[in-house]
């Protein structure tokens, strides 16, 4: 570098260590955010149930519009509900970066699961405005629709879609157990804009940084606030479909029977084997999901759809493991007589975090006197699939006991704060060409 171009650089450089080092989180504030959305909630606190498109969901999403507009960022919305928030740079033609998370929440879940990732983006942002920060770089922040499956079976929908991973046409095809296709479900939601508009190009976005919980207990137990993600476990998930024979209770003997649920209980056996089968501890496997027809005491179960929940951190051992269910359910049907049929739902690889972005958080990291560790997602994101169309990492902040998934959930004002201010320096040192050396 030329003398004058590198003393250019050295002074905006400590212009810009100036600036941010009066960053203010405002830490009270993202709490009383976190607790506000908390209450659009279709379960009694602590829980949380934020269901797709469901009224209250919907009355979450305009608070979440809201706090964007009053952050001054300028927001839009796609076909399938993906709100973004652009706060635009001084050079807007070049791909923005980018942050976000989902609000989306799972029957019975927490409150900060996603939601800290969103509320953290907007606190980010407003911090970065009040100290006179100017990015060169678009900063964008993105709320996306349904990472959790609950509704149509397939999580990650809205980042699927932007990144062109889930076509429109297969988007189509998604129904919720009431049988609602997902175009009906979100056309009475408002959402009825072209869904062939909704997918992205790669590079279109420069970065894409997520704040999260680490839903796991290893910062917790190493006492240190800050998680770097260094890769995503593959996730995969399975329907299983048995069909047996019905019948009174009391009535039909045992010799012959063709009960669905005692095939079901078979092979809720054999998913846990085959997680033990791979002898690795990053092997997991879970059936969270049963229905049973026709669900009275008295009554032989004729029928059973259940959901598997297959991962690891590298996707041989995940595949092995699918293909171990198959097997296992193929010997049961024929063992039981009971007929039996699986559709792999999503079968998704593993992302690994961009190098050079690492390279910039443990930087930030450093400079903030923040201590971090480098891990392992075992949780899926939206991270994964935003790492399609550009470089990604994740921030992991500490959450109690590694809960998650239930009302338990909890990460203290402190350590949510932490995990802003890292996300606010990162999105700074991005969005301004910041050298990385
Ligand atoms: C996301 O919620 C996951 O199940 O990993
Ligand atoms: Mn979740
Ligand atoms: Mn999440």
């Amino acid at each position: 570098m030329g003398k004058v171009v590198h003393d250019f650089w050295h002074v905006v450089l400590e212009s810009w260590e100036m600036t941010l080092a009066n960053l203010q989180i405002d830490q009270d504030r993202v709490v009383e955010e976190l607790e506000k959305l908390a209450t659009f909630s279709d379960a009694p606190e602590p829980a949380v149930t934020r269901i797709l498109f469901s009224p209250t969901e919907l009355a979450a999403r305009a608070y979440i519009r809201q706090l964007m507009r009053d952050a001054g960022l300028a927001v839009r919305e796609d076909g399938v509900g993906n709100i973004f928030g652009r706060w635009t740079g001084a050079q807007p033609d070049l791909p923005p970066v980018s942050t976000g998370s989902h609000i989306d929440a799972i029957p019975f879940s927490g409150r900060f699961d996603g939601t800290v990732g969103v509320l953290g983006g907007v606190e980010a942002v407003r911090a970065l405005k009040q100290v006179g920060f100017q990015p060169e770089r678009s900063i964008e922040l993105i709320m996306f629709t349904s990472e959790e499956p609950t509704r149509f079976g397939l999580g990650c929908l809205g980042s699927r879609a932007l990144t062109g991973s889930l076509a429109p046409d297969q988007l189509a095809e998604l129904q919720d157990d009431k049988g609602r296709s997902f175009v009906e479900v979100r056309n009475s939601a408002g959402y009825q804009q072209n869904l062939n508009e909704v997918a992205i190009k790669p590079g279109a976005y420069d970065a894409f940084i997520e704040l999260h919980i680490e839903q796991g207990p290893r910062l917790e137990q190493a006492n240190l606030p800050i998680g770097l993600v260094t890769s995503i476990a593959a996730p995969a998930t399975m329907r299983v479909t048995l069909e047996g024979e019905g019948g009174h209770a009391g009535a039909v003997l045992m010799p012959g029977r063709r009960d669905a649920l005692a095939a079901a209980s078979e092979l809720i056996l054999a998913v846990e084997q085959a997680a033990f089968s791979t002898g690795r501890r990053d092997s997991v496997a879970t059936v969270g999901l049963m229905q049973i027809h026709p669900g009275a005491v008295n009554s032989i179960p004729s029928h059973i759809v259940m959901e598997i929940d297959i991962r690891d951190t590298a996707q041989a051992p995940r595949d092995s493991m699918v293909a171990f269910i198959q097997a296992a359910l193929e010997k049961i049907g024929k063992k039981r007589q009971i007929e039996a049929s699986i559709e792999i739902l999503n079968a998704d690889p593993p992302s690994q975090s961009g190098a050079d972005l690492l390279k910039v958080m443990r930087k930030a990291c450093d400079k903030l006197h923040l201590e971090y560790m480098e891990l392992v997602s075992r949780a899926y994101h939206d991270t994964l699939f935003m790492s399609k169309i550009c470089p990604t990492a994740m921030i992991f902040i500490p959450c109690k006991n590694g809960y998650s998934h239930r009302p338990e959930e909890y990460a203290s004002p402190l350590q949510i704060q932490r995990g802003v201010r890292l996300l606010a320096q990162t999105l700074a040192d991005i969005s301004s060409n910041y050298p990385a050396n």
